[in-house]
């Protein structure tokens, strides 16, 4: 983490809370305001008074720039900093952006008695500048009430929020999603279900519903219940039945009235905690009722924290196919516990892990190459090694969400790696056979296997690939399934496109090439190869 960067309205307590911090962090404390009459010689009221505010923005913004250079460093900023779209880009790259408030009440006592706040003349002020500030203090990463709390104890929540290890750095990894309309938090620490609290958007309304399937409810229902009363939150809990059966019609039905029951209007959050099926159909229920309501992401299996939970795709099955009533529905957080993955079975994590080896072999060399060294942590599930990979793949997803939020442009194609040929063994051994990730292993290992025929990848990448699958406990072969049935599905996949099956192939790792038109003889010679039969 480079720095902590306080902004917020005057008198939400940034110089006394930033000092606080910096004092327990042992980090330089900057007061950008301090910094502009030190080096104008002049008090803020007496620039305004001579200069005038541009002036003193100007020059804001220089110290601004100059000291987000630095690196550790606590920064409080001046109250309208963050009107500056250049000031808040540079807040976002170079630190967390922390937003304390205050009640206006409180605002206008604590500061009625100063006379160096030159925008301030009456109460009524404070509240009209608050208003048409308030989409600016949304717009950052963290966000603390500070209305009746001593500095000591803000700068202990925050400190807590950021999860502050005395010895070590930060346990919270925080990953942006910048979107045009509505950006968006991943928070991904160890432990984060028993402070949600904490972590929640300022402005929602108290009323939650959560919506979990029985078995994840059972485990970390309670949990996540105290957390949210400890927020003052008023949760109520409607149970799903496990596994792909709930994300039907009829059970969406049911979660509108949960939802009118439990007295979930406009600015009331239902969250989601389960793994892919419950965010699924908990953010197909947040997107329509009542036009769309806050949605919050708990993804509790490894598919749902490194996948199905960002970019927004949510949705529902049809008796005709998967996900085919759905829309693009952002969270406003996603929530990642690496620990919870505890509790999943095994074959969940493995199959899990299909999708993260994807994202190394299309996007992260790095990823990949710490893969092979750490699988057997990862497999163990040792948080120092989870997190950080969990971290990444949303890191990598992200980046291709922000740059095709409805999978308008092709970028997001590039997910689907070894996902064709995955189907399309899903489909020919009867559904349920394999679990996803295992499918998208098989097809990651025949997409390797596709571009070493084609003469684009070196073999030893591919036996490096199959070999790190089968320590994971993925099979890459394709015993008793059928040729022509994989043939068939990879084309009924297709037909729109005039039976032409594109293939996302690799060159390198990392370096990933969309193949339009593999020829028949070779795609079925990889699957003979691989172990399918006739
Ligand atoms: N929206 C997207 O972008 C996207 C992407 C990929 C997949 N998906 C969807 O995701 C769904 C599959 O999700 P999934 O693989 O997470 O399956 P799932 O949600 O059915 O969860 C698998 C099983 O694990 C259990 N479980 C979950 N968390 C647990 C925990 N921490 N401890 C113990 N048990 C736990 C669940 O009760 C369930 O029985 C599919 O419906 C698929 O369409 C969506």
């Amino acid at each position: 983490m480079n720095n902590i960067v306080l902004v917020g309205f005057m008198g939400t307590g940034k110089s006394s809370v930033g000092q606080e911090l910096a004092r327990r962090l042992q980090w330089p404390f900057i007061d950008t305001d301090a910094e502009v009459e030190r080096e104008t010689g002049l008090s803020i009221p007496d620039i305004f008074r001579h200069y005038g505010e541009g002036y003193f923005r100007k020059k804001e913004q220089d110290i601004i720039q100059r000291v987000m250079q630095g690196k550790r460093q606590v920064i409080a900023t001046g109250g309208g900093a963050v009107i500056k779209k250049e000031n808040r880009q540079l807040f976002r790259s170079h630190g967390i952006v922390i937003c304390l408030r205050a009640d206006p009440e409180v605002i206008w006592d604590r500061v009625r008695e100063k006379d160096d706040r030159p925008l301030l003349q009456g109460r009524e002020q404070v509240a009209k500048l608050l208003a048409e500030r308030e989409l600016f203090y949304r717009d950052v990463d963290l966000t603390l009430d500070t209305s009746h709390k001593a500095p000591e104890e803000v700068g202990r929540t925050i400190l807590a929020q950021l999860g502050w290890q005395k010895k070590g750095d930060f346990s919270l990894q925080l990953i942006r999603v910048n979107l045009p309309i509505a950006g968006y938090n991943i928070f991904v620490r160890p432990g984060i279900l028993s402070r949600v609290a904490l972590y929640l958007p300022g402005e929602l309304g108290k009323r939650v519903l959560v919506i979990s399937d029985n078995k994840v409810s059972s485990l970390y229902g309670p949990v996540l219940f105290s957390a949210l009363k400890e927020g003052n939150y008023q949760p109520t809990l409607k149970r799903v039945a496990e596994g792909e059966g709930a994300k039907e019609l009829s059970v969406v039905a049911d979660l509108y009235q949960a939802s009118l029951s439990a007295g979930i209007e406009r600015h009331c959050p239902i969250i989601a905690l389960g793994g892919g099926v419950v965010g699924d159909l908990a953010g197909f229920v947040a997107a329509t009722f009542m036009r769309g309501v806050p949605f919050i992401q708990i993804p509790t299996t490894l598919l749902a924290q490194v996948d199905s939970s960002i970019g927004g795709k949510v949705g529902v099955n049809l008796p005709q196919g998967k996900n085919l009533v759905g829309s693009f529905y952002q969270p406003r957080a996603v929530l990642i516990d690496p620990t919870l993955l505890q509790s999943l079975p095994p074959r969940e994590v493995r199959a899990g892990l299909a999708e993260v080896v994807k994202y190394g072999l299309v996007f992260s060399p790095e990823l990949y190459h710490l893969l092979e060294r750490e699988v057997d942590r990862f497999l163990a599930l040792d948080p120092h090694i989870t997190t950080p990979v969990i971290a990444e793949c949303c890191r990598l997803k992200t980046a291709l969400v922000e740059r095709d939020e409805r999978e308008e442009y092709g970028h997001r194609m590039l997910l689907n790696f070894g996902h064709n040929i995955g189907h399309a063994v899903e489909r020919a051994s009867g559904y349920g056979t394999f679990r996803h990730g295992e499918a998208v292993a098989i097809g990651i290992a025949a997409a390797c296997y596709l571009s070493v025929k084609l003469g684009l990848l070196n073999p030893d990448i591919f036996d490096r690939v199959k070999g790190l699958l089968e320590r994971i406990g993925l099979s890459t072969h394709l015993y008793g399934i059928n040729i022509n049935a994989v043939y068939g599905n990879l084309i009924y996949d297709k037909k729109a496109r005039e039976q032409k099956i594109p293939f996302i192939l690799l060159k390198d790792l990392g370096k990933p090439v969309i193949f339009e038109d593999v020829p028949r003889e070779i795609i079925t010679a990889v699957l003979k190869d691989l172990g399918a039969g006739k």
